[in-house]
Protein backbone atom coordinates (compact mmCIF):
# COMPACT_ATOMS: atom_id res chain seq x y z
CA UNK A 1 0.00 0.00 0.00
CA UNK A 2 0.93 3.66 -0.90
CA UNK A 3 2.45 5.28 2.21
CA UNK A 4 3.80 8.85 1.36
CA UNK A 5 3.91 9.93 -1.94
CA UNK A 6 7.04 10.21 -4.39
CA UNK A 7 6.61 13.49 -6.28
CA UNK A 8 3.86 15.61 -4.69
CA UNK A 9 4.38 16.26 -0.84
CA UNK A 10 8.06 17.03 -0.14
CA UNK A 11 7.70 19.75 -3.38
CA UNK A 12 4.61 21.07 -1.60
CA UNK A 13 6.55 21.62 1.34
CA UNK A 14 9.18 22.90 -0.51
CA UNK A 15 6.51 25.53 -2.09
CA UNK A 16 5.73 26.37 1.14
CA UNK A 17 8.32 26.46 2.69
CA UNK A 18 9.33 28.96 0.65
CA UNK A 19 6.64 30.76 0.22
CA UNK A 20 6.85 31.45 4.50
CA UNK A 21 10.09 32.93 3.12
CA UNK A 22 9.51 35.76 1.22
CA UNK A 23 7.89 37.18 4.06
CA UNK A 24 11.41 37.03 6.34
CA UNK A 25 12.94 39.79 3.56
CA UNK A 26 12.75 43.43 4.06
CA UNK A 27 9.92 44.80 1.89
CA UNK A 28 11.71 48.01 0.78
CA UNK A 29 15.66 46.97 1.61
CA UNK A 30 17.75 46.17 -1.56
CA UNK A 31 20.95 46.19 0.71
CA UNK A 32 22.69 42.66 0.65
CA UNK A 33 22.35 42.39 3.97
CA UNK A 34 19.38 44.51 5.30
CA UNK A 35 18.90 46.27 8.30
CA UNK A 36 18.90 43.98 11.16
CA UNK A 37 15.40 44.31 12.07
CA UNK A 38 13.81 40.91 13.31
CA UNK A 39 11.38 39.79 10.62
CA UNK A 40 7.53 40.20 11.74
CA UNK A 41 6.18 38.01 14.54
CA UNK A 42 3.60 37.18 12.11
CA UNK A 43 6.06 36.15 9.77
CA UNK A 44 7.98 33.32 12.52
CA UNK A 45 4.46 32.24 13.66
CA UNK A 46 3.91 30.79 9.90
CA UNK A 47 6.58 29.37 9.94
CA UNK A 48 5.50 27.63 13.82
CA UNK A 49 2.23 26.97 12.17
CA UNK A 50 4.11 24.90 8.87
CA UNK A 51 5.84 22.70 11.65
CA UNK A 52 2.90 22.10 14.36
CA UNK A 53 0.70 20.93 10.43
CA UNK A 54 3.28 18.76 9.48
CA UNK A 55 3.96 17.29 12.69
CA UNK A 56 0.54 16.59 13.18
CA UNK A 57 -0.34 15.25 10.10
CA UNK A 58 2.29 13.03 10.34
CA UNK A 59 1.31 11.73 13.70
CA UNK A 60 -2.80 11.89 12.91
CA UNK A 61 -2.10 9.48 9.98
CA UNK A 62 0.25 7.36 12.10
CA UNK A 63 -2.48 6.55 14.66
CA UNK A 64 -5.48 6.35 11.94
CA UNK A 65 -3.65 5.05 9.17
CA UNK A 66 -2.01 1.66 10.37
CA UNK A 67 -2.53 -0.97 13.93
CA UNK A 68 1.22 -1.21 13.77
CA UNK A 69 1.84 2.56 14.99
CA UNK A 70 -0.72 1.19 17.81
CA UNK A 71 0.38 -1.65 18.72
CA UNK A 72 4.16 0.18 18.53
CA UNK A 73 5.42 -2.41 16.24
CA UNK A 74 5.89 -0.33 13.16
CA UNK A 75 9.42 0.07 13.98
CA UNK A 76 10.45 -3.75 13.52
CA UNK A 77 9.34 -3.09 9.59
CA UNK A 78 10.58 0.75 8.96
CA UNK A 79 14.48 0.29 8.68
CA UNK A 80 14.10 -2.47 6.28
CA UNK A 81 11.20 -1.75 4.77
CA UNK A 82 11.61 2.44 4.17
CA UNK A 83 12.03 3.17 0.02
CA UNK A 84 16.36 3.66 0.38
CA UNK A 85 17.45 2.17 3.12
CA UNK A 86 21.21 3.30 4.50
CA UNK A 87 24.07 1.77 6.02
CA UNK A 88 22.54 2.81 9.71
CA UNK A 89 19.54 1.63 8.69
CA UNK A 90 20.84 -2.38 8.22
CA UNK A 91 21.94 -2.32 11.98
CA UNK A 92 19.47 -0.02 13.42
CA UNK A 93 16.92 -2.82 11.87
CA UNK A 94 18.64 -5.30 14.74
CA UNK A 95 17.91 -2.91 17.46
CA UNK A 96 15.79 -4.78 20.29
CA UNK A 97 12.46 -4.97 19.69
CA UNK A 98 11.67 -2.89 23.22
CA UNK A 99 14.15 -0.03 21.30
CA UNK A 100 11.86 -0.32 18.16
CA UNK A 101 9.13 0.04 20.53
CA UNK A 102 10.82 3.44 22.82
CA UNK A 103 11.34 4.62 19.05
CA UNK A 104 7.58 3.99 18.06
CA UNK A 105 6.76 5.63 21.25
CA UNK A 106 9.10 8.70 20.71
CA UNK A 107 7.82 9.12 17.52
CA UNK A 108 4.31 9.77 18.66
CA UNK A 109 5.83 12.19 21.63
CA UNK A 110 7.07 14.55 19.40
CA UNK A 111 4.70 14.59 16.06
CA UNK A 112 1.69 14.59 18.45
CA UNK A 113 2.69 16.20 21.64
CA UNK A 114 5.69 18.19 21.25
CA UNK A 115 4.22 20.22 18.40
CA UNK A 116 1.70 22.08 21.43
CA UNK A 117 4.38 23.17 23.12
CA UNK A 118 4.80 25.58 20.47
CA UNK A 119 2.12 27.82 22.38
CA UNK A 120 3.34 27.60 25.44
CA UNK A 121 5.66 30.28 26.10
CA UNK A 122 9.28 31.21 24.50
CA UNK A 123 10.65 28.19 26.38
CA UNK A 124 8.49 25.36 25.93
CA UNK A 125 8.33 26.50 22.03
CA UNK A 126 12.29 25.92 21.92
CA UNK A 127 11.93 22.83 23.49
CA UNK A 128 9.78 21.69 20.77
CA UNK A 129 12.36 23.33 17.92
CA UNK A 130 15.08 21.71 19.73
CA UNK A 131 13.15 18.11 19.35
CA UNK A 132 12.51 18.66 16.02
CA UNK A 133 15.43 19.04 15.03
CA UNK A 134 16.46 16.50 17.21
CA UNK A 135 13.79 14.03 15.19
CA UNK A 136 14.70 14.77 12.00
CA UNK A 137 18.44 14.48 12.70
CA UNK A 138 17.66 10.91 13.80
CA UNK A 139 16.00 10.57 10.28
CA UNK A 140 18.78 11.77 7.81
CA UNK A 141 20.97 9.07 10.16
CA UNK A 142 18.94 6.52 9.54
CA UNK A 143 17.55 6.28 6.42
CA UNK A 144 17.78 8.31 2.75
CA UNK A 145 14.63 10.65 3.24
CA UNK A 146 16.73 12.51 0.33
CA UNK A 147 15.94 16.56 1.43
CA UNK A 148 12.75 16.14 3.22
CA UNK A 149 14.54 15.89 6.78
CA UNK A 150 16.77 18.93 6.39
CA UNK A 151 13.57 20.94 4.52
CA UNK A 152 11.75 20.18 7.32
CA UNK A 153 14.79 21.65 10.17
CA UNK A 154 14.18 25.10 8.45
CA UNK A 155 10.14 25.71 10.22
CA UNK A 156 11.34 24.23 13.34
CA UNK A 157 14.17 27.12 13.41
CA UNK A 158 11.56 29.74 13.74
CA UNK A 159 11.18 28.01 17.45
CA UNK A 160 13.97 29.32 18.56
CA UNK A 161 14.40 33.32 18.85
CA UNK A 162 17.89 35.63 18.32
CA UNK A 163 18.68 35.75 22.07
CA UNK A 164 18.60 31.73 21.65
CA UNK A 165 21.04 31.51 18.71
CA UNK A 166 23.21 34.57 19.08
CA UNK A 167 25.88 31.52 20.57
CA UNK A 168 26.39 30.45 16.99
CA UNK A 169 27.31 34.17 15.81
CA UNK A 170 29.27 35.43 18.90
CA UNK A 171 31.53 37.74 18.08
CA UNK A 172 35.76 36.99 19.73
CA UNK A 173 35.59 39.97 21.88
CA UNK A 174 32.91 40.40 24.87
CA UNK A 175 30.98 37.46 25.91
CA UNK A 176 28.13 36.06 23.77
CA UNK A 177 25.71 37.40 26.35
CA UNK A 178 26.74 40.61 25.81
CA UNK A 179 26.97 40.48 22.02
CA UNK A 180 23.40 39.23 21.96
CA UNK A 181 21.86 42.31 24.42
CA UNK A 182 24.20 44.41 22.43
CA UNK A 183 22.15 43.14 19.26
CA UNK A 184 18.71 43.26 21.11
CA UNK A 185 19.20 46.96 21.94
CA UNK A 186 20.24 48.16 18.92
CA UNK A 187 17.21 46.33 16.97
CA UNK A 188 15.07 47.68 19.25
CA UNK A 189 16.99 51.12 18.50
CA UNK A 190 16.51 50.88 14.71
CA UNK A 191 13.30 48.77 14.04
CA UNK A 192 10.78 50.60 16.60
CA UNK A 193 9.30 53.78 15.40
CA UNK A 194 9.37 56.90 14.40
CA UNK A 195 7.01 55.14 11.66
CA UNK A 196 7.31 55.52 8.42
CA UNK A 197 5.00 55.05 5.52
CA UNK A 198 6.85 51.77 4.76
CA UNK A 199 6.89 50.29 8.19
CA UNK A 200 3.19 50.74 7.69
CA UNK A 201 3.43 49.03 4.10
CA UNK A 202 4.82 46.26 5.90
CA UNK A 203 2.09 45.76 8.43
CA UNK A 204 -0.39 45.69 5.56
CA UNK A 205 1.77 43.09 4.00
CA UNK A 206 2.05 40.89 6.95
CA UNK A 207 -1.57 41.40 8.57
CA UNK A 208 -2.74 40.16 5.07
CA UNK A 209 -0.16 36.86 5.14
CA UNK A 210 -2.07 36.10 8.68
CA UNK A 211 -5.20 36.31 6.74
CA UNK A 212 -4.42 34.37 4.26
CA UNK A 213 -2.57 31.64 6.04
CA UNK A 214 -5.29 31.50 8.35
CA UNK A 215 -7.90 31.55 5.89
CA UNK A 216 -6.38 28.76 3.47
CA UNK A 217 -5.67 26.44 7.30
CA UNK A 218 -9.37 26.26 7.88
CA UNK A 219 -9.52 23.05 4.93
CA UNK A 220 -6.13 21.94 6.43
CA UNK A 221 -7.02 21.71 9.91
CA UNK A 222 -10.70 20.04 9.43
CA UNK A 223 -9.12 17.44 7.61
CA UNK A 224 -6.48 17.09 10.84
CA UNK A 225 -9.52 17.28 12.88
CA UNK A 226 -11.39 14.48 10.20
CA UNK A 227 -11.30 10.96 11.45
CA UNK A 228 -11.27 10.35 7.34
CA UNK A 229 -7.99 12.35 7.48
CA UNK A 230 -6.57 12.36 3.86
CA UNK A 231 -2.50 12.76 3.91
CA UNK A 232 -0.42 15.09 1.43
CA UNK A 233 -2.91 17.39 -0.04
CA UNK A 234 -3.79 20.72 -1.32
CA UNK A 235 -6.53 22.68 -0.86
CA UNK A 236 -5.89 25.59 -2.56
CA UNK A 237 -4.65 25.73 -6.34
CA UNK A 238 -1.21 27.52 -5.19
CA UNK A 239 -0.59 24.62 -2.57
CA UNK A 240 0.41 27.44 -0.15
CA UNK A 241 -1.22 25.91 2.73
CA UNK A 242 -1.03 21.85 2.75
CA UNK A 243 -0.93 19.03 4.50
CA UNK A 244 1.51 16.44 5.13
CA UNK A 245 1.86 12.41 6.59
CA UNK A 246 4.54 10.68 6.19
CA UNK A 247 4.37 6.86 6.53
CA UNK A 248 0.71 6.59 7.29
CA UNK A 249 1.14 2.77 6.87
CA UNK A 250 4.56 0.93 6.86
CA UNK A 251 5.21 -1.89 4.57
CA UNK A 252 5.71 -5.01 6.18
CA UNK A 253 8.21 -6.47 3.14
CA UNK A 254 10.50 -5.35 1.40
CA UNK A 255 9.56 -6.23 -2.84
CA UNK A 256 11.82 -5.15 -5.33
CA UNK A 257 12.15 -5.13 -9.63
CA UNK A 258 15.01 -6.19 -11.02
CA UNK A 259 15.82 -5.60 -14.49
CA UNK A 260 17.26 -8.47 -16.52
CA UNK A 261 18.24 -8.16 -19.92
CA UNK A 262 19.63 -10.93 -22.24
CA UNK A 263 21.53 -11.00 -25.62
CA UNK A 264 19.60 -14.06 -26.24
CA UNK A 265 16.90 -14.69 -29.37
CA UNK A 266 14.55 -16.86 -27.56
CA UNK A 267 13.40 -15.62 -23.83
CA UNK A 268 11.79 -18.69 -23.07
CA UNK A 269 15.21 -20.70 -23.69
CA UNK A 270 16.06 -22.22 -20.39
CA UNK A 271 19.87 -21.69 -21.25
CA UNK A 272 19.21 -18.09 -21.93
CA UNK A 273 21.39 -15.79 -19.43
CA UNK A 274 20.06 -12.66 -17.91
CA UNK A 275 22.10 -10.01 -16.60
CA UNK A 276 21.05 -7.67 -13.83
CA UNK A 277 20.88 -3.92 -14.51
CA UNK A 278 21.84 -2.53 -10.97
CA UNK A 279 20.56 0.82 -9.82
CA UNK A 280 22.58 3.84 -7.56
CA UNK A 281 20.59 3.47 -4.46
CA UNK A 282 17.72 1.34 -4.59
CA UNK A 283 18.72 -2.31 -3.67
CA UNK A 284 19.73 -5.02 -6.16
CA UNK A 285 22.67 -6.60 -5.89
CA UNK A 286 22.49 -8.15 -2.84
CA UNK A 287 26.65 -7.60 -2.37
CA UNK A 288 25.66 -3.75 -2.98
CA UNK A 289 26.20 -1.47 -0.02
CA UNK A 290 22.95 0.19 1.00
CA UNK A 291 23.90 3.76 -0.21
CA UNK A 292 23.97 7.11 1.74
CA UNK A 293 22.53 10.15 -0.01
CA UNK A 294 20.91 12.41 1.75
CA UNK A 295 20.09 14.84 0.73
CA UNK A 296 20.05 14.63 -2.74
CA UNK A 297 17.36 12.77 -4.15
CA UNK A 298 17.27 9.73 -6.58
CA UNK A 299 13.89 10.19 -7.67
CA UNK A 300 13.90 7.19 -10.27
CA UNK A 301 15.06 4.70 -7.38
CA UNK A 302 12.38 5.98 -5.63
CA UNK A 303 9.66 5.61 -7.44
CA UNK A 304 11.24 2.06 -8.45
CA UNK A 305 9.82 1.49 -4.41
CA UNK A 306 6.19 2.68 -5.08
CA UNK A 307 6.33 0.36 -8.12
CA UNK A 308 7.30 -2.76 -6.35
CA UNK A 309 4.04 -2.80 -4.65
CA UNK A 310 1.69 -2.42 -7.57
CA UNK A 311 2.42 -3.62 -10.78
CA UNK A 312 3.45 -2.88 -13.41
CA UNK A 313 0.09 -1.84 -15.13
CA UNK A 314 -0.29 0.98 -12.21
CA UNK A 315 3.31 1.92 -13.43
CA UNK A 316 3.28 2.03 -17.52
CA UNK A 317 6.63 4.40 -17.17
CA UNK A 318 8.49 0.92 -16.13
CA UNK A 319 7.54 -0.09 -19.73
CA UNK A 320 9.09 2.71 -21.08
CA UNK A 321 12.26 2.60 -19.01
CA UNK A 322 12.29 -1.42 -20.20
CA UNK A 323 11.83 0.24 -23.83
CA UNK A 324 14.88 2.80 -23.20
CA UNK A 325 17.52 -0.22 -21.97
CA UNK A 326 16.87 -2.34 -24.97
CA UNK A 327 17.13 0.77 -27.01
CA UNK A 328 20.87 1.76 -25.40
CA UNK A 329 18.97 5.10 -24.34
CA UNK A 330 21.59 6.92 -22.62
CA UNK A 331 19.39 9.31 -20.56
CA UNK A 332 17.50 6.58 -18.82
CA UNK A 333 21.23 4.98 -18.95
CA UNK A 334 22.72 7.70 -17.21
CA UNK A 335 20.35 7.36 -14.12
CA UNK A 336 21.46 4.07 -13.18
CA UNK A 337 24.29 2.52 -12.57
CA UNK A 338 25.57 -0.58 -14.26
CA UNK A 339 24.62 -1.39 -17.43
CA UNK A 340 25.90 -5.05 -17.73
CA UNK A 341 25.77 -4.75 -21.62
CA UNK A 342 28.00 -2.19 -22.16
CA UNK A 343 30.77 -2.01 -24.26
CA UNK A 344 28.86 -5.28 -25.88
CA UNK A 345 25.34 -5.53 -28.27
CA UNK A 346 22.26 -4.12 -27.22
CA UNK A 347 19.89 -6.73 -25.12
CA UNK A 348 17.59 -8.75 -27.29
CA UNK A 349 15.12 -8.95 -24.09
CA UNK A 350 14.46 -7.12 -20.82
CA UNK A 351 12.37 -8.52 -18.48
CA UNK A 352 11.14 -7.70 -15.05
CA UNK A 353 11.33 -9.87 -12.09
CA UNK A 354 9.66 -9.46 -8.76
CA UNK A 355 11.95 -10.18 -5.63
CA UNK A 356 11.05 -10.62 -1.43
CA UNK A 357 14.45 -8.61 0.14
CA UNK A 358 15.51 -8.84 3.54
CA UNK A 359 18.46 -7.57 5.39
CA UNK A 360 21.35 -10.61 5.88
CA UNK A 361 21.85 -11.40 9.48
CA UNK A 362 25.01 -9.58 10.59
CA UNK A 363 27.51 -11.84 11.37
CA UNK A 364 25.55 -14.17 9.81
CA UNK A 365 26.73 -16.74 6.98
CA UNK A 366 25.23 -14.53 4.22
CA UNK A 367 27.19 -11.26 5.57
CA UNK A 368 30.32 -13.26 5.91
CA UNK A 369 29.82 -13.71 1.89
CA UNK A 370 29.33 -9.84 1.66
CA UNK A 371 25.71 -9.65 1.09
CA UNK A 372 23.81 -6.92 2.47
CA UNK A 373 20.64 -8.49 1.29
CA UNK A 374 18.97 -12.05 1.10
CA UNK A 375 16.16 -12.40 -1.52
CA UNK A 376 13.41 -14.66 -2.83
CA UNK A 377 11.80 -14.31 -6.05
CA UNK A 378 8.04 -13.68 -6.05
CA UNK A 379 7.34 -14.37 -9.68
CA UNK A 380 7.78 -12.01 -12.91
CA UNK A 381 6.94 -8.27 -12.65
CA UNK A 382 6.53 -7.93 -16.45
CA UNK A 383 7.38 -10.75 -18.81
CA UNK A 384 10.28 -10.30 -21.64
CA UNK A 385 9.64 -7.56 -23.55
CA UNK A 386 11.48 -6.89 -26.68
CA UNK A 387 11.82 -3.73 -29.08
CA UNK A 388 9.40 -5.21 -31.74
CA UNK A 389 6.56 -6.36 -29.17
CA UNK A 390 6.72 -3.11 -27.76
CA UNK A 391 6.04 -1.19 -30.81
CA UNK A 392 2.16 -0.95 -30.20
CA UNK A 393 2.64 -0.49 -26.31
CA UNK A 394 4.48 2.60 -27.47
CA UNK A 395 2.48 3.32 -30.11
CA UNK A 396 -1.29 2.95 -28.23
CA UNK A 397 0.27 5.18 -25.55
CA UNK A 398 1.71 8.08 -28.10
CA UNK A 399 5.34 7.30 -26.77
CA UNK A 400 7.97 8.02 -29.67
CA UNK A 401 9.15 4.63 -30.22
CA UNK A 402 12.44 4.14 -28.30
CA UNK A 403 14.33 2.77 -31.84
CA UNK A 404 14.14 6.20 -32.99
CA UNK A 405 16.46 7.67 -29.45
C1 LIG B 1 25.25 2.34 -26.50
O1 LIG B 1 25.46 3.72 -26.27
C2 LIG B 1 26.78 4.07 -25.97
C3 LIG B 1 26.87 5.56 -25.70
O2 LIG B 1 25.66 6.10 -25.36
C4 LIG B 1 27.70 3.70 -27.12
O3 LIG B 1 29.05 3.98 -26.76
C5 LIG B 1 27.55 2.21 -27.42
O4 LIG B 1 28.33 1.89 -28.56
C6 LIG B 1 26.11 1.87 -27.66
N1 LIG B 1 25.98 0.43 -27.83
C7 LIG B 1 25.51 -0.13 -28.92
C8 LIG B 1 25.51 -1.61 -28.95
O5 LIG B 1 25.05 0.52 -29.84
Amino acid sequence: MCSMTGTDSWESQLLETGFLGIFLCPLWSLAQVPPRCPPSRISIWTFRWLIVRIMLGAGLIKIRGDRCWRDLTCMDYHYETQPVPNPMSYYMHRSPWWFHRFETLSNHFIELVAPFFTFLGRRMCMVNGALQILFQATLIVSGNLSFLNWLTVVPSLACFDDAALGFLFRSSEGGAKHAVSRIQHQEAARCSPPPTRGMLVRQVVNVSLAVLIGYLSVPVVMNLLSSRQVMNTSFDPLRIVNTYGAFGSVTKERTEVVFQGTLSSDPKDPAAVWEEYQFVCKPGDLKHRPCLISPYHYRLDWLMWFAAFQTYEQNEWVIQIAGRLLANDSTVLSLIQHNPFQGRDNPRWIRGEHFKYKFSEPGGASAAQGKWWIRKRLGPYFPPVDLQGLRQYFQSRNWPHPDIY
